[in-house]
């Protein structure tokens, strides 16, 4: 042991914590998002929408796992569903059939048999990124192209095919190409518009400019002889998540789509982590009135309790005569675990409305937060939110100038488990996003009520002013 550690004070926890850290340091691969925060947090117990660390201090999380857990950690009907399938059907290899797979992925299908008209099938995976590269091999497959368009500032997960469509080259700096790189669009970030203009004027430039990539074939996209794209597919997230929860204008989507049904370009919407009513619809590309070709869903269909993730994709592109068995296959894909949850989830969505719940307090929470805007605008350039994915936007004294700075400062204060919650001692779970890191992306538990909601701001606005008193 170093002698930093043979000189801390006895407490059989710290100690036995410092061990574990020493141990941690030593065999286990970095390589992960652990040291993101240093040192990296322990925690030991967790419940509805607090985290205990090792002595027992609570922490608000607004991060819930990056939305996985979006319905509370314990929830106790998706627990008691796992709990079954454990002395029922705890394992089953993935070439037999179970009934909470059929079910889950009827109950999938039907949904968006009403919500967009069209018919489809579900196909099972165990992670987000898994399932982005399913939907890789069956645009390939069906469109016999390897090019897609994807957004500057989307994230679509690490694996390689995965990382070659999410925007930032940090991802695949190390590893070279393996899978074609996307054409990287820039997204209606209009609080920041890559184009220098104003939401309330630009008349969509931004898709007007994408439109003109196809006016002729010397801008490299387009064949005018046999009216064909090289490009097979656009990869969208309908709010960019760790782009830092960016919301478009309503009209983008819509016109968009528009661009790409006239050049036979295919949609795949990524809803791996605003899907399951993170954006106050079951999933977020509802909000802007498009029907996706494919949907690509993990994180909170099981609240995190046992990986599962899939895809949904129109008959066309997945029926068994393009697709055929075997066109792709994982040994846990469809694990009677995850699809019990699943299925017990979605049944929970139907039962409670959710919609009704996230717009309403989402609103409420998004409310708090322009107000904490109007009183620290040295601090806060802007805040946005739809259902219950809500930012802040941490920007130096202008109120706009990125400060990641701050935003890492106020991060690591919220993790130190001593800020005041009405007398309570508690930490605050933040998640940082954003082009420039300088975003809290939130997503809180669905259950927060309006005074668990007043508190949570009270402790932001506690980071606020520990970190940067010289702008309150
Ligand atoms: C929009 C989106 N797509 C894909 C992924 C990758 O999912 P996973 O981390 O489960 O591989 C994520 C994860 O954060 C995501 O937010």
């Amino acid at each position: 042991m170093s002698t930093a550690i043979n000189e801390t004070p006895p407490s059989s926890c710290y100690t036995e914590e410092q061990e574990l850290l020493e141990l941690e340091r030593k065999y286990c691969s970095w390589g992960d998002t652990v040291h993101y925060l240093d040192p990296p947090k322990f925690f030991d117990r967790a419940e509805g929408h607090y985290l205990y660390d090792r002595e027992g201090t609570p922490y608000l999380d607004l991060q819930m796992w990056y939305s996985a857990a979006s319905f509370g950690y314990g929830n106790r009907r998706l627990n008691d569903a796992l709990k079954n399938q454990i002395d029922k059907l705890p394992q089953l290899a993935c070439q037999y059939l179970h009934t909470e797979k059929v079910e889950l992925a009827a109950a999938i299908g039907r949904l968006n048999e009403s919500k967009f008209g069209l018919e489809g099938r579900v196909h099972f995976n165990v992670g987000g990124a898994q399932a982005i590269e399913d939907s890789l091999k069956i645009v390939r497959n069906s469109t016999g192209k390897n090019h897609v368009f994807a957004f500057m500032g989307g994230y679509h997960g690490r694996t390689l095919g995965a990382s070659a469509i999410t925007s930032s080259y940090r991802y695949r700096r190390r590893f070279g190409h393996f899978s074609d790189r996307a054409h990287f669009v820039p997204f209606p970030y209009c609080f920041r518009c890559p184009y220098g203009k104003k939401p309330e004027d630009c008349g969509l430039y931004c898709v007007d400019q994408f439109a003109r990539n196809f006016d002729t074939e010397y801008n490299s996209f387009w064949d005018p002889k046999t009216n064909e794209s090289e490009f097979a597919a656009f990869y969208v997230e309908a709010i960019q998540a760790t782009g830092g929860y960016v919301i478009p204008p309503p009209e983008y989507f819509p016109a968009l789509k528009k661009v790409l049904d006239e050049r036979n370009i295919l949609l795949v919407d990524d809803e791996i982590q605003m899907g399951f009513y993170r954006a106050g619809k079951f999933w977020a590309i509802e909000n802007f009135n498009v029907e996706p070709d494919i949907i690509v869903f993990g994180k909170a269909l099981t609240n995190g309790l046992n990986p599962l993730s899939g895809l949904w994709a129109r008959e066309e592109l997945i029926s068994p005569e393009v697709f055929p068995p075997g066109a792709t296959h994982s040994t846990f894909s469809s694990n009677p675990l995850g699809t019990a949850v699943g299925l017990e989830a979605v049944r929970m969505m139907e039962d409670e409305n959710y919609e009704e719940i996230t717009r309403s307090k989402g609103a409420y929470f998004l409310a708090q937060l322009k107000e904490l805007q109007r009183r620290y605008p040295k601090v806060i350039g802007d805040t946005d939110g739809m259902g219950m994915a809500l930012r802040i936007e941490i920007c130096g004294h202008d109120g706009y100038e990125p400060d990641r700075e701050l935003t890492d400062r106020m991060f690591a204060e919220g993790m130190k488990g001593d800020l005041d919650a009405r007398g309570r001692r508690t930490g605050l779970v933040l998640d940082i996003g954003g082009y420039y890191k300088n975003v809290f992306t939130l997503a809180p538990c669905f259950d927060m009520t309006e005074d668990e909601i007043d508190i949570a701001v009270e402790l932001f606005e506690q980071l606020i002013r520990r970190c940067a008193p010289e702008r309150v």
